[in-house]
């Protein structure tokens, strides 16, 4: 591990040398509208703020920067819901603002238009971003957890364009929308992120077919989003997440 973490510091310093553009994004002070979320537990779902220490973190070549930098620790707002399996339970992490999860999820709220489906309420940032989105007429999100929404009623923004619907998206009846973001990023295992992108497919396909033109954004899957999403985030495919 800390092998692999040394050739990549090398060859960030290697494009640092050789390319104009800076491989690591300097944050000073980080900030996100769940920075003001309060602690709180609702059932198995639980708002917790974290530090992250002065560093180097994945920026998954967003904006171009591979890392980004920590001079000062700064504190994270995480989501986590309550795993239980067998007499073993244990948080997990489903969402954090961190640097980079903020970035792409603003990056995404300003390209989404019209009548709009995400998948995945999580920490709300997508709602958030959307503020300032006037093209946005209509924003349905569907989630699964009802804790989650619970927690999360508090946290959301005012706005009468929001409908959250609790449901499982991949049971959920799909109607027509001109764009989608999906963020159901909480597995756990190879083999459930495996059978996760298999139901991430099969739900662009209905989306589509309820509208060929809908522009749809996945997190963590470049290569299956809408190309605008990707150029917001001047991402390289073949290299970021
Ligand atoms: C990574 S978070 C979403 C973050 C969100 N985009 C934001 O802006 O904060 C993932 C969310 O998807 C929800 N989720 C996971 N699988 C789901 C499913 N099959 N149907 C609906 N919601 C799901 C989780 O409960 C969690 O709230």
């Amino acid at each position: 591990m800390m092998e692999r973490i040394d050739r990549l510091i090398d060859e960030v310093r290697d494009m640092a040398m050789v390319n104009e553009h800076p491989a690591v994004l300097e944050i000073i002070k980080h900030r996100t509208p769940a920075s003001v979320y309060p602690v709180r537990k609702v059932g198995n779902a639980r708002i917790v703020k974290t530090p992250y220490s002065p560093g180097y973190y994945d920026y998954s070549t967003v904006d171009g920067y591979k890392l980004y930098h920590l001079a000062k620790t700064q504190t994270v707002t995480s989501l986590q819901r309550r795993d239980t399996t067998g007499n073993v339970s244990r948080w997990r992490t489903w969402m954090d603002d961190n640097p980079r999860h903020w970035r792409v999820m603003d990056a995404f709220a300003h390209e989404l238009h019209g009548k709009v489906l995400l998948g995945g309420l999580g920490l709300g940032l997508v709602l958030h971003a959307l503020q300032d989105n006037t093209l946005v007429t209509q924003i349905d999100v569907v989630e699964y957890d009802a804790d989650v929404i619970k927690l999360m009623k508090h946290n959301m923004p005012t706005d009468g364009r929001i409908n959250i619907i609790h449901a499982d998206l991949w049971q959920y009846q799909m109607v027509a929308y001109d764009s989608a973001m999906i963020d159901i990023w909480v597995w756990t295992s190879l083999a459930q992120k495996a059978a996760t992108l298999s139901e991430v497919v099969l739900c662009i396909e209905r989306v589509l077919s309820k509208n060929r033109d809908c522009e749809v954004a996945i997190h963590g899957w470049p290569t299956l989003s809408h190309p605008r999403f990707n150029d917001a985030l001047k991402l390289d495919i073949n290299k970021g997440g």
